[in-house]
């Protein structure tokens, strides 16, 4: 699928689903990229093969002459959509190559009958926040996200006796 960034701009991206096969390239991208967060349990090559595997066709990268240069993860649990890892080489920022990727990942979701989806971002994260406002996120102040690991609870904890 190629997306146009937009016809003002000169860059064009080859937007393509994500492989198994790219996730070398995209750990270097993210491991390169300030504002994404990498976890040892979840972003592992076989985790996140998993997670390819559980969410085919959702997830893309932009690729520019050969170069991967852009990435997001997508995932649905049937109810609302999760996007991580969105990052962008920084050569190639302010061309609309996210964005390209978000409406790649957009209409993936709306062909499964997915109606939202949620990106987290550190709250600091300003470029992060100026490009989720321009796509038309609302930033939710009425929730606070609190995480719990699995598998890990001390003996006792659980109620279950
Ligand atoms: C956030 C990020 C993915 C944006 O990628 P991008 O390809 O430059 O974004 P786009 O070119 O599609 O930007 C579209 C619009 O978003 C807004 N935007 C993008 N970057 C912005 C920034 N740094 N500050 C404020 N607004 C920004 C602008 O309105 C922009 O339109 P404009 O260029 O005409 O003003 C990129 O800066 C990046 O990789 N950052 C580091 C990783 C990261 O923080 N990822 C987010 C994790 S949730």
């Amino acid at each position: 699928m190629h997306l146009p960034p937009c016809p003002a701009l000169p860059m064009t991206y080859l937007i393509r689903p994500m492989t198994p096969q790219d996730l070398p390239a995209c750990l270097e991208l993210w491991c390169d990229t300030e504002g994404v967060v990498l976890r040892e349990e979840s972003d592992s090559p076989e985790a996140l093969t998993r997670f390819l595997a559980r969410n085919p066709g959702l997830s893309f990268v932009a690729m520019d002459q050969g170069a991967m240069v852009g990435s997001i993860l997508c995932g649905h649990d049937g109810r609302r959509a999760q996007l991580y890892h969105l990052a962008v080489r920084s050569e190639q920022r302010r061309t609309r190559c996210a964005t390209a990727l978000l409406e790649a990942a957009l209409q993936a979701l709306a062909a499964e009958g997915i109606t939202r989806c949620n990106a987290y971002i550190r709250v600091r994260n300003l470029a992060a926040r100026g490009f989720w406002s321009s796509a038309g996120a609302t930033l939710r102040r009425d929730i606070d996200v609190m995480t719990l690991a699995v598998g890990t609870r001390p003996a006792g904890r659980s109620g279950i006796s």
